[in-house]
């Protein structure tokens, strides 16, 4: 028999990838360039936090104020990609695979897209960026028949994108919250998607595959795709009364809970806290709590039967709700913050390239023969 290596633990948990500055979880919190979350939520915008995750130190006010205006311009389709994109089917489609499609769509239309020059790269890395969440608008506008409202470049990206999906003019109050999710999903080290797009890249393939290849990964359900079905879960649910009974079932029949545990944070993460009190103080504002209440009761019974506490996308479910925003557009709301953090870590593996090959062990059948259809 042939000798194994020990074999890796499964999902490579504790297995360390690559080096990387970018983002970090330093003991119970996530740090950006070394910057804790908590302080950016509080204090930052996203702008200023893309700057961060992609050159390394706060901006300066003409930094910021360039940056925004480019991310800003970037945020507009020329004629030609609006008319591609509104080819794409939409009934029946998830907002996702379109989203995923839709990238791939600029990328054709985009001749530099093979590029491998850095000032190329710089160049699609920006217009991604604005082009993701214009993206988003872009689908809900379609869906209801309307066209994207035209940037306004005094205001912020999430201003822009809020103005574009609603088809009026945010409140200070939603721009705020919005620009602070934001804010939290836009890195966290090296989550699925975040390494499935250096893998991509890792390989020297175009940035807008490695895009691609990371909305896939985030959309499923284990991870970014998370936020949709908590929703789900709680509309499922319908009242306070019926958390307990649904919970016990579903722990008997060993569902997983939408929304809750995580591979690295074991004693809470730190974005869901944050999130938490957003959602409260919005639920209470509209006056319908029931949302707000059928969560924390959750949240109270999983501690006390599983000690698993809610991660980023528990609560960020019913913030997005109570901004009036569609389920089926929180994932991509997610991947349109979290490109900002891909993009950072794609030109970071180029920066330290070698190609990801790990092995698989082994398990099946060796010295097997071929035999004719007779003998098989
Ligand atoms: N609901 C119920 N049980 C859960 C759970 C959840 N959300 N998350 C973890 N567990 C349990 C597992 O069943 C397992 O129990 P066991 O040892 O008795 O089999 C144990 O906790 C360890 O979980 P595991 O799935 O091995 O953790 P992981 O590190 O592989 O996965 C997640 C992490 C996030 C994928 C996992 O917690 C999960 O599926 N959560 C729900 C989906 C979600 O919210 N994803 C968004 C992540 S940000």
């Amino acid at each position: 028999m042939q000798k194994y290596e020990a074999a890796m633990d499964k999902g490579l948990e504790g297995v360390v990838a690559c080096s990387t500055s970018v983002s970090s979880i330093v003991d119970a919190t996530l740090l950006y360039r070394g910057f804790a979350i908590e302080d950016l939520a509080k204090n930052s915008s996203f702008e200023e936090v893309i700057f961060l995750l992609w050159n390394n130190k706060l901006p300066n006010k003409e930094e910021l104020q360039s940056l925004q205006q480019n991310l800003l311009s970037n945020m507009s389709f020329s004629d030609k990609e609006i008319l591609q994109l509104k080819t794409l089917p939409i009934k029946g489609v998830h907002p996702m695979a379109w989203l995923r499609t839709a990238v791939s769509v600029l990328s054709l239309l985009d001749l530099k897209s093979q590029s491998t020059k850095k000032e190329d790269q710089l160049f699609i890395r920006n217009s991604l960026t604005g082009k993701m969440l214009s993206l988003v608008a872009l689908l809900n506008c379609i869906r209801e028949g309307r066209d994207l409202l035209p940037i306004q470049k005094e205001y912020s990206m999430a201003w822009n994108f809020l103005n574009s999906l609603q088809g009026k003019e945010p409140t200070d109050e939603q721009v705020k919250v919005f620009d602070t999710c934001l804010i939290l999903h836009a890195d966290h080290s090296l989550n699925c998607s975040t390494f499935t797009a250096r893998v991509t890249a890792s390989s020297l393939s175009d940035i807008y595959s490695s895009i691609v290849s990371a909305i896939g990964a985030l959309k499923g359900p284990l991870h970014g795709g998370a936020n949709e079905e908590v929703l789900k879960t709680l509309k499922e649910i319908g009242s306070t009364k019926n958390v307990e009974p649904w919970l016990q079932n579903s722990l008997k029949n060993k569902y997983k809970i939408m929304g809750f545990g995580h591979r690295v944070y074991k004693n809470g993460d730190p974005r869901a806290k944050i999130l938490k009190s957003m959602s409260k103080s919005l639920c209470e504002k509209s006056g319908d709590s029931n949302l707000f209440e059928m969560s924390n009761l959750l949240e109270e019974l999983m501690k006390k039967e599983k000690n698993i506490l809610p991660n980023v996308d528990f609560y960020s479910a019913t913030v997005y709700n109570s901004l009036g925003i569609l389920s089926d557009l929180f994932t991509p709301i997610f991947a349109a913050s979290r490109v900002s953090g891909w993009l950072a870590h794609v030109l970071e593996q180029w920066e330290q390239n070698r190609i990801y090959r790990p092995k698989g062990q082994w398990k099946g059948k060796i010295n097997q023969l071929w035999k004719p259809f007779d003998q098989r």
